[in-house]
């Protein structure tokens, strides 16, 4: 029939509008790149004929196609299956079948119904002339699209059988062959059809945490305001101290700043108090030799004095005529000595000392940033927090707060208000996502809103086997994306996945988005952002 196993295909456009003007028709194009992307390399699009709405010139086409030596495996028509009345595809392609094929029809429809109800608008008809398979499509070319999609794995097998190969060789494999070649993670394949143990192979905590630090992008650097917006970021700089603190020398007592004799002289006597120093800014007259100065805890030093001596240590003598003041003091210790009751300057923090290193967290509590504002930094590099979005899926789910009781097979949404709210305490912003239902249209169409507003997806559902988990399908089928992890041994927490999905960002770059899928079961759900708090337990830990 075909060399090398190849299947021969060749599609027919039916519209006369582009059969006027072909630069009107997208769908030609669109099925033959499904062959080829889609395909797994099994197939050659032979052809692409655009030909009008009417029966007979269908019917010589598809025949010239069918009949004779150089019949193809296979004819796709797209368009006329509509109930407009120039719609006749279904109508010429009938009566060429031999052999009918519902089931080809009610995958199609299946398919297309679970994204819009207007499939029920198409008339589809697919079946077997001569060696050929027919299978007819609707025209736009998003719904022809995605009905190739729906039967395409099974389509070779139906060829060849078509062909006349040899059915109990085809079955050589049985149904698991069939539906391994099928792709049991089909979103469109009813629960029967789906793997139904997961293919996603059992992965340790260790390894998963790796994964996740290999795959999820690098933060960007931004330069952030030193205030309290800082709480929860992340240095991406080392912080250097570009003064001193203290940035002069300070008293550390209340007492007398004093020239502490060098020679080892007694430092007793009484002494004329020359001038006072608050611990406000200001000039200070230097201290002269034979004066002293009256010096609150944390004042600077006059310039000349070299010690100071605690009040204790003292006795008032005289004061000034007014009264007001002291005139003089006795020190009564002896042997006060150079640098006593003073804090240097820098002996905190030295002026070029590293405070802060890149990759320290800034804390609401853990003076971070009284450390930056204390040597006068306004502004610091960081990492740029991540958006995080919190999404639930699942047709059982209804908001916790959704007045009267709950219907039977409902669920409160809990995991969402909870996983929102442990973000958010770690100081990210996030965005609540709501809650997507169980069709594979209505997650997709979440998911793509989603990638475009956050950086992180966090969903919780729909990460089992369930029958209706669709997630994981339609991040691989749908969004292009990666899963890097769909299992992990740990209780609970097992079917936690992990995947990136490339986007274009704002300004045309491609950027990987990450998204963890926490299962539906609230207590899995919660403990798992938990799991730095070793609420988790792995599998070993639990066996051994
Ligand atoms: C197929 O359709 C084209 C365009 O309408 C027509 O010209 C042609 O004759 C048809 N081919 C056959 C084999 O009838
Ligand atoms: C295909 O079917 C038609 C109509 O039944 C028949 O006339 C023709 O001979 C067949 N051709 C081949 C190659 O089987
Ligand atoms: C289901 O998944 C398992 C595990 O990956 C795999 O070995 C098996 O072949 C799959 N079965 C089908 C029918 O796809």
């Amino acid at each position: 029939m075909s060399d090398a196993g190849i299947l021969k295909a060749k599609i027919l456009v039916v519209s006369t509008t582009a059969s006027k003007d072909p630069s009107t028709d997208a769908s030609g194009g669109i099925l033959t790149n499904v062959f080829e992307t889609e395909g797994a390399g099994k197939w050659k699009v032979e052809e692409v004929k655009i030909v009008g709405d009417d029966v007979l010139e269908i019917q010589r086409n598809v025949t010239a196609w069918t009949d004779g030596e150089n019949a193809v495996n296979l004819i796709i028509s797209t368009g006329g299956t509509g109930f407009a009345v120039s719609d006749t595809t279904p109508e010429a392609i009938t009566p060429l079948l031999h052999k009918q094929a519902p089931g080809l029809v009610h995958g199609m429809l299946a398919a297309s119904l679970a994204v819009t109800p207007f499939a029920l608008m198409s008339r589809p008809v697919a079946g077997v002339r001569n060696k050929t398979i027919i299978v007819t499509l609707p025209g736009s070319p998003k719904g022809a699209k995605e009905n190739l999609q729906s039967i395409l794995k099974l389509l070779p097998h139906a060829c060849s059988q078509a062909a006349g190969a040899d059915s109990r060789a085809l079955h050589a494999g049985g149904i698991k062959k069939l539906e391994k070649d099928a792709g049991s993670n089909d979103p469109s394949l009813g629960p029967s059809r789906r793997n139904r143990s997961s293919p996603y192979p059992m992965l340790s905590v260790d390894d998963a945490l790796k994964l996740i630090e290999e795959h999820t992008p690098s933060p960007q650097v931004i330069k952030a305001k030193v205030d309290g917006g800082l709480v929860g970021s992340v240095l991406a700089e080392d912080v250097t101290a570009t003064e001193a603190v203290p940035a002069y020398r300070a008293s550390i007592v209340d007492g007398y700043a004093v020239i502490a004799p060098t020679d080892g002289a007694s430092s007793k006597g009484t002494f004329p108090v020359a001038s006072i120093s608050h611990a406000t800014p200001g000039e200070i007259e230097p201290l002269e030799a034979g004066q002293i100065t009256r010096i609150t805890t944390g004042a600077p030093l006059p310039p000349g004095a070299n010690s100071v001596v605690m009040v204790e240590d003292t006795v008032l003598k005289t004061l000034t005529d007014d009264g007001a003041e002291e005139k003089e003091v006795e020190i009564l210790a002896e042997d006060v000595k150079e640098g006593e009751n003073i804090r240097e300057i820098g002996s905190d923090i030295k002026t070029g000392e590293v405070i802060l290193k890149k990759g320290e967290e800034i804390s609401a509590v853990g003076g971070e940033l009284g450390l930056l504002a204390s040597v006068g930094r306004a502004e610091v590099s960081i990492f740029k927090k991540p958006v995080i979005g919190v999404l639930s899926t699942g047709d059982e789910i209804v908001e916790h707060s959704r007045p009267g009781g709950l219907k039977l097979g409902e669920v409160r949404d809990c995991n969402r208000p909870t996983i929102t709210s442990a973000i958010r305490g770690w100081g990210f912003d996030v965005v609540d996502l709501g809650i997507a239902r169980d069709k594979p249209g209505a997650l997709e169409e979440t998911l793509r809103d989603a990638l475009r507003k956050v950086d992180v997806i966090i969903t919780s559902g729909g990460v089992s086997m369930g029958e209706l988990d669709l997630l994981k399908p339609t991040i691989e089928r749908s969004l292009g994306g990666t899963i890097h992890f769909g299992r992990v041994s740990m209780k609970p927490g097992k079917p936690t996945t992990f995947a990136t999905v490339p986007v274009k960002d704002n300004s045309g770059n491609r950027v990987n988005k990450v998204i963890f899928s926490l299962p539906g079961n609230p207590v899995s759900a919660v403990e798992w952002p938990g799991h730095r708090k070793q609420y988790w337990r792995s599998e070993k830990f639990e066996s051994g």
